[in-house]
């Protein structure tokens, strides 16, 4: 058995999942609103690490320090993120966990929020959803770190798991602005509800935003299911599969 099949098979995609002839349809662009953010994961509204529910309200409210921080550069912003006890999370965390990965790369991952193995390691997705996603990446030939950034809505792992609050996600959101300022990826996959809402700005289900080319202030961005949720509902691999090729088509194109 080669890599990429035991990666489709970690996946439950191997053999019955082959690419079709089609990708999945471009229905639309859809324009990023001036300010972001989001939560919870699949339709149920439940996140892919808890069960709190966002609070819209915080779309439109941009943390106070968003206007320094779109001017650091890497060194200046991995600084202020280890040192930010701007939000109640960093009292609960061991440490924040920054980011990981290749700082010029194409593909941007982003998740919700570090969970235990993060916050005990400084690195995201180091545990099980972790070990799923980077089965995901190598099913499209990818690699964690090579030509692949991967980051987290919020820095700081909220206490037990729980959603990231408005305000959290608020304080959070310019950190990964930044970031992705200074990737200037081609492309942006948000992973689950929380990370697809903080980045379109608006809050809907993981189902009605599936399949659509968003944008992301000119970048496109593609949104799927959270590792997380998959793990608890395998039988939703097969749209995160789609959700995949998609990207990858789309990144042919780009
Ligand atoms: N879930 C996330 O959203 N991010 C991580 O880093 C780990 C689990």
């Amino acid at each position: 058995m080669d890599r990429r099949e035991a990666m489709l098979r970690e996946l439950n995609l191997y053999p019955l999942w082959k690419r079709r002839g089609q990708p999945a349809p471009i229905e639309a662009v859809v324009p990023n609103a001036t300010s972001r953010l989001g939560g919870g994961e699949a339709d149920t509204q439940q996140s892919a690490m808890g069960i709190a529910t966002l609070n819209p309200s915080y779309l439109s409210s941009p943390s106070d320090g968003g206007q320094e921080i779109a001017n650091l550069d890497w060194p200046q912003l991995k600084e202020v993120v280890r040192d930010c006890t701007a939000c109640k999370l960093r009292a609960g965390c061991t440490q924040t966990v920054f980011g990981v990965g290749d700082e010029k790369a194409d593909w941007l991952f982003v998740g919700e929020g570090p969970g235990a193995d993060e916050d005990a390691q400084g690195e995201p997705f180091v545990g099980q959803a972790g070990k799923l996603l980077d089965s995901m990446l190598a099913a499209i030939k990818l690699k964690r770190g090579t030509n692949v950034y991967i980051a987290n809505i919020v820095k700081c792992r909220p206490p037990d798991n729980r959603t990231p609050a408005a305000d959290e996600i608020a304080q959070c959101l310019p950190y990964l602005e930044r970031q992705i300022e200074l990737i200037q990826p081609k492309l942006i996959v948000a992973l689950g509800k929380t990370a697809a809402t903080a980045l379109l700005g608006k809050d809907a289900t993981i189902g009605s935003l599936r399949g659509t080319l968003h944008d992301y202030h000119g970048i496109p961005l593609i949104v799927t299911y959270h590792p997380a949720y998959l793990l608890r509902s395998p039988t939703e691999k097969a749209k995160a599969w789609q959700d995949l090729c998609f990207a990858t088509d789309t990144m042919q194109k780009l």
